[in-house]
């Protein structure tokens, strides 16, 4: 998921606002127009002088590349985890270096909810390997594994459970379903840095687990992912790929030093973290209780002021184990979700759709009736309401006294 990005847009609010402001007047709004600020986004990053100071502190040392902050942040996100770490340039790129590492390529299949972010999708297909669409738990919105049983054939090599939103839903019904079928397990918990599953973190069990840490995710590190894994094998081909498939340039780089004379068995790609990246990293991970406690208490908030109203369902999550990375909401039958929308964004008010299914796009269709009808049903009530640890209970308020007033 990306920042709200539309220049347009954000443009045509602005002069809305400069040219209408508190002056114009709809029945009954003008409390909250003169309370209405000129914009509620949807998701930011959300930093202190901390991180700033930490990317200056790499700048002023002039060495750039991945080296001493990477080393340290691995270490720290392993002792996160209690599981080996490894450091790439985006989450993308984790989940394409955990499928290569698995020996997934040309003509293997890999089971993966549709209702996910097309990074999902395109990590699988740049493998050379087919994402093989799957319909969602209509509940979590996370993997229905019985859906993708129907779906395997001789060539499924392995599932892609996605922890929609911060939650994980039955991931241990899932990893029991791979069992079954002999799959590899990569989980896309993109969305879920900090979730625990009946206890336990999301990363320090299981087979494979990507992470991503773009602008707007649980921790950032500007852009960013990580592989967790315990299998050594995956974890020593993972360090090889992200650095254009150079043996043991890792080690090298955490010395400040790189390989000259070396060998390549592998492809490989130019996907590791920088130094930059690092610092920034480092210093979210470690104000990561504070941000969590706050999305959770937002998360709360949101459920606590919405069940008041008829319209809208929240994701039913315990925000005691779920740190959540969007707060999606499922509008009621015959609400329209356009109108609504651009009613909110009158306000200043933000939302997303999280996500068009990808089975709806050309390039991943696999025919034009392909059908998934839970995800069919789904996709056309759901909206995504703004959440970020910067985001205020006034801002909610105003948020949901506008979701009432619709
Ligand atoms: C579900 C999901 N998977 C994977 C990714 C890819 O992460 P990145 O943007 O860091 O490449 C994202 C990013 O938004 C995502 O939402």
């Amino acid at each position: 998921m990306r920042d709200f990005g539309n220049v347009w847009t954000r443009n045509a609010i602005a002069i809305y606002w400069k040219t209408f402001g508190k002056a114009v007047k709809r029945p009954g709004h003008d409390k909250m127009l003169s309370k209405t600020p000129s914009s509620i986004r949807l998701s930011k990053s959300c930093l202190t002088d901390a991180e700033k100071q930490a990317v200056m502190a790499v700048l002023d040392r002039e060495f750039l590349g991945m080296g001493e902050e990477v080393k340290l942040f691995e270490e720290e996100l392993s002792t996160f985890f209690g599981r080996p770490v490894a450091c790439v340039v985006n989450g993308t790129a984790a989940l394409h270096l955990a499928l290569q590492a698995c020996g997934i390529g040309r003509g293997d299949e890999v089971l993966v909810q549709s209702l996910t972010y097309v990074a999902s999708f395109q990590a699988i297909s740049a493998t050379g390997a087919t994402p093989v669409p799957c319909d969602i738990d209509p509940e979590t919105l996370t993997l229905d594994w019985r859906d993708a049983e129907k779906r395997i054939t001789s060539r499924t090599k392995a599932v892609m459970p996605v922890h929609y939103s911060g939650g994980v839903g039955k991931l241990d019904e899932i990893y029991d379903f791979a069992r079954t079928y002999g799959l590899r397990v990569i989980e896309d918990a993109a969305h879920a840095f900090g979730t625990k599953y009946n206890g336990q973190l999301v990363g320090s069990f299981g087979d494979i687990t990507c992470f991503s840490f773009d602008g707007i995710k649980n921790i950032t590190s500007g852009e960013g992912g990580c592989i967790v894994s315990n299998d050594e094998e995956i974890m020593r081909q993972v360090q090889d790929a992200r650095l254009l498939g150079v043996e043991k340039d890792t080690e090298k780089r955490f010395q400040g030093q790189r390989s000259w004379d070396f060998n390549v068995t592998a492809q490989g790609w130019r996907y590791h973290m920088s130094d930059i990246m690092a610092a920034i990293g480092r210093v979210q991970l470690q104000r990561f209780p504070e941000l969590a406690v706050k999305r959770q208490n937002l998360a709360r908030y949101y459920d606590k002021k919405l069940s008041q109203l008829s319209i809208v369902t929240p994701l039913a999550h315990n925000y005691e184990e779920v740190v959540p990375h969007i707060y999606p909401i499922r509008l009621a039958d015959g609400t329209s979700k356009t109108s609504l929308r651009q009613d909110l964004l009158d306000f200043g008010i933000q939302t997303g759709l999280h996500y068009l299914p990808n089975h709806c796009l050309s390039f991943f269709s696999p025919s034009p009736n392909y059908e998934l009808p839970v995800t069919a049903r789904v996709y056309p009530t759901l909206m995504t309401l703004p959440l970020h640890p910067d985001l205020s209970t006034e801002q909610i308020d105003l948020i949901c006294d506008r979701l009432s007033s619709y």
